[in-house]
């Protein structure tokens, strides 16, 4: 218990020096805590990707727990306001269809239209998608 919210800590911490220190083209790339994490699974069993759908998006955001594969098999919808750990333990990125308009809650990250975009175990994002 003791180790698991030190290390959840940490994580925010992480998050926060990932989210301040990345342009948004940045995370797609990044790859650094690759090593630790075994596809598909939470980093040591309890960190997990999480996404959320942003309660003042206008459509539902679609997940995968799968990556790099992403078929069909392993997308899951997260609905208005909706996250991510109510259809998957552990989320690894979300879908931009073209057309929309995805941001950070605070507007400050864009991502890509008509992409696939990675997260890892040690973040958490809201999504605003627009379309
Ligand atoms: C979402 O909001 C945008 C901007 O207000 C609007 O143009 C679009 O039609 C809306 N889409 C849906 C699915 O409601």
């Amino acid at each position: 218990m003791h180790l698991k919210s030190t290390i959840q800590a940490l994580s925010t911490l992480l998050l926060l020096q990932t989210t301040t220190a990345a342009p948004a083209s940045d995370i797609a790339s990044r790859s650094s805590t690759d090593m630790i994490e075994a596809r598909g699974e939470c980093t040591w069993g309890f960190i997990c990707g999480v996404i959320k759908n942003d309660p003042k998006s206008n459509r539902s955001l679609q997940v995968t727990n799968d990556w790099p594969k992403r078929d069909s098999g392993a997308w899951k919808w997260i609905g208005i306001g909706g996250s991510s750990t109510a259809v998957m333990k552990d989320a690894d990125g979300f879908y931009v269809p073209s057309g929309c308009r995805a941001t950070s809650v605070d507007d400050v990250l864009v991502w890509d239209a008509g992409k696939w975009h990675k997260i890892n175990d040690l973040q958490e994002y809201t999504v605003k998608i627009i379309c």
